[in-house]
């Protein structure tokens, strides 16, 4: 049976880029999709504006669900979305990611006994104090299909015991986008608007919990970039959290570390493309920097996406911010790690994902 009503949804900043390939692809192939945005992120910042720049459709249902505590967040989502359910009925629900979104709309679709897709199943941080690896076990749970960027991921759920049928290693549909809109993305000349030489400059983002919820270690890790950026320039797009909690503790910024609002998605691709250094604790920035071979220094402990540092351009550096000046200071003699793009990075998962989804999926189950 195929699925003949589709739900995509997309909630929070990282998920945009993921679903906006696979939604195109299911639309060109004529399926019945509904599109839908939670509101996990409303600001034009955060939200609207990857809408333009991806050249998504407006959604069909805007859930606006703003911000709370996790289970706030949640839990609104999946009210909201069960109540979008009710009225459009669908047969299969796909999800992206790990973001609270993803999971409160995995498990609503779950319990109404529709089918779940899960975009980018399978990735592994093994820290549970994440809400990202909370989020990302338990909608794989709730998946019936689990479309993976790599075979790490197919490894981590075959080792959790998921049926060989529900796994599909259909590549990184973030990179579509990546592919689809570089060279728009390069032509808006975003490095040199902010006064930036091409491979002169580094950019970072933060806004993980453990790197900026604890003030000590922000503030070591701000002082950290400050100093680098006495070497090398660095700009700075600051997510809302990152901001509030700079403010709040008043830490003094050294006047080299721009900070600057948040980019919209081409102007980041832009920003990225041309950086010499890329330092973030972004999870889809690691996978943008391997596929435009540009290095990245990941501030964090661990890594769910492996394959970015064993295949591509990123180094796993750590917490502490001592480390940062260093391994900046060899990128700049030695131009850093250049890595190569794993396989199916390819720019056509999102058609992969719609080509499984769309021959049906419940025909795989009772072939495998
Ligand atoms: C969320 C995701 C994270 C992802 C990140 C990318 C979860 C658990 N986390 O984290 O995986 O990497 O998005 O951006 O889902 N805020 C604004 N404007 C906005 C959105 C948020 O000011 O448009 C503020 C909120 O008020 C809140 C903070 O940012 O204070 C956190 O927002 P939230 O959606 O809870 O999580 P993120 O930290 O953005």
């Amino acid at each position: 049976m195929n699925p003949e009503r589709i739900a995509c949804i997309v909630g929070a900043r990282p998920n945009f880029m993921k679903m906006a390939p696979v939604h195109e692809a299911l639309r060109r192939r004529g399926a019945a999709v509904r599109l839908v945005h939670t509101g996990q992120h409303y600001d034009a910042k955060m939200s609207a504006v990857f809408f333009d720049d991806l050249g998504m459709p407006r959604p069909d249902a805007f859930l606006g669900v703003g911000s709370g505590s996790h289970a706030a967040q949640t839990a609104r989502v999946m009210e909201r979305f069960d109540e979008d359910c009710e009225a459009f009925q669908p047969d299969l629900v796909l999800v992206a990611g790990d973001v609270n979104s993803t999971l409160a709309c995995a498990i609503v679709a779950c319990k109404r006994g529709a089918a779940v897709g899960h975009v980018e199943a399978g990735l592994r941080s093994r820290d549970w104090t994440m809400p990202e690896e909370i989020n990302r076990i338990l909608t794989d749970q709730c998946s019936d299909l689990l479309l993976t960027p790599s075979a790490d991921g197919d490894a981590n759920l075959r080792a959790e015991g998921m049926a060989a049928w529900r796994i599909r290693r259909v590549g990184n549909c973030m990179i579509d986008s990546v592919r689809a809109h570089l060279d728009r993305a390069r032509g808006l000349g975003t490095p040199a608007t902010l006064g930036l030489e091409v491979r002169r400059y580094g950019v970072v983002t933060l806004h993980r919990p453990s790197n900026v919820d604890d003030l000590h270690h922000l503030a070591t890790l701000v002082a950290a970039l400050g100093q680098v950026a006495e070497r090398l320039p660095l700009v700075f797009p600051i997510h809302p959290r990152t901001q509030k909690r700079i403010v709040d503790a008043g830490l003094a910024v050294h006047p080299d570390l721009r900070l600057i609002e948040p980019l919209g998605y081409l102007e980041f691709l832009g920003l990225q493309a041309d950086a010499l250094v890329l330092l973030t604790d972004s999870g889809g920035i690691q996978e943008e920097s391997t596929a435009l071979g540009v290095p990245c220094l990941t501030l964090r402990a661990n890594t769910e996406r492996p394959i970015t540092v064993v295949e591509g351009t990123n180094t796993l550096l750590g917490t502490d911010p001592a480390s940062i000046g260093p391994a900046v200071e060899a990128i700049l003699a030695g131009g850093g790690k250049r890595g190569r793009v794993p396989d199916l990075w390819d720019g056509h998962a999102g058609e992969r994902v719609a080509d499984v989804v769309l021959a049906g999926f419940r025909t795989l189950r009772e072939a495998g």
